[in-house]
């Protein structure tokens, strides 16, 4: 038995990385499934390949009528709509902060906070009245650590974590969970294309974000798509019916803070200039 047996999910940004991995997982799990991207090539590929169960839609999670119409698309599909997975997300605006134009700082909010927004106003109508749903929103370690991510994001996935939190206050109280979950260092190719590579460059270079992001924390890495979808697995299914408002971090522990080994080896350095000094 799957764990979304009979459910319905939408899933945004499911064309790749998180998404993707996530769209896989939850139609594995019993899951019907519309996937919401931009990407129509590879979100085309990926419904086709599972099936009759899955759907793709395009889908700019800025735009208003393009969330509710994939929303629209589940019900008329599938019939109902149990999970809203609000998972597009883009790096926007690089470099320090003079560098930032209004320009980009307006998208990287569109995507990041507006479509979080607008996912979560299109899924509730529906939620609200049948009394039941789970949605959630990728936000990002960035959200809770300075140092995480560019600035404009960083600052886009902490107004997330909070979006998520109030409004979880208002849908539980008609028994729509809404929570958060907060990757740390996956490598997806949006890491490559906020460097300036292109779709398919920031593919075929995934093995050199991997190695950079095997020892980013104290669990050795790197950590997987698969692992961020199996959180949201988690609050997706009745597993979690008592969670509502929770920011689920998925990092190794990288926002914990320092590791033992950097720490170690400060304080052996230390140890070893202060010996230095009383001979
Ligand atoms: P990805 O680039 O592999 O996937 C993002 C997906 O979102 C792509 O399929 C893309 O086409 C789609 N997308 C972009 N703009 C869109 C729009 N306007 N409307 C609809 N779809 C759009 O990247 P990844 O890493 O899987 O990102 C998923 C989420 O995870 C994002 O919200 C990201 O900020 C977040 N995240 C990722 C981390 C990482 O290390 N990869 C760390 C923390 C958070």
């Amino acid at each position: 038995m799957g764990r979304l047996d009979g459910k319905v999910a939408v899933v945004t940004g499911g064309s790749s990385g998180i998404g993707e991995a996530s769209a896989r997982l939850f139609h594995a799990e019993g899951a019907s499934l519309v996937i919401a991207d931009i990407r129509d090539d590879r979100g085309e590929a990926l419904a086709r390949e599972l099936g009759p169960r899955a759907s793709y839609v395009h889908c700019d999670v800025s735009t208003e009528a393009d969330v509710k119409a994939a929303v629209d698309h589940a019900l008329a599909r599938f019939g109902g709509l149990d999970v809203m997975f609000n998972n597009a997300g883009i790096a926007g605006a690089v470099g320090g902060v003079e560098e930032v134009t209004v320009e980009a700082f307006d998208r990287t909010l569109a995507v990041n906070l507006r479509g979080v927004f607008l996912g979560v106003k299109h899924a509730a109508p529906t939620m609200k009245r049948r009394g039941r749903g789970s949605i959630i929103n990728t936000a990002s370690v960035a959200g809770i650590r300075a140092g995480y991510g560019n600035h404009v994001y960083s600052a886009a996935k902490a107004a997330v974590i909070q979006f998520t939190r109030s409004v979880a206050m208002e849908l539980g109280e008609h028994g729509v969970r809404v929570n958060c979950v907060l990757p740390g260092f996956i490598p997806t190719p949006m890491i490559g294309l906020a460097r300036g590579l292109s779709a398919e460059e920031a593919e075929e270079k995934l093995r050199v974000v991997e190695e950079a992001f095997t020892g980013a924390q104290p669990i050795r890495g790197p950590g997987a798509p698969v692992d961020v979808a199996r959180a949201a697995l988690w609050l997706a299914s009745d597993d979690s019916a008592f969670v509502n408002g929770h920011a689920l971090v998925v990092d190794g522990g990288a926002s914990g803070g320092r590791m033992w080994s950097t720490y170690q080896e400060a304080v052996v350095g230390l140890e070893e200039r202060l010996r230095e000094r009383t001979l």
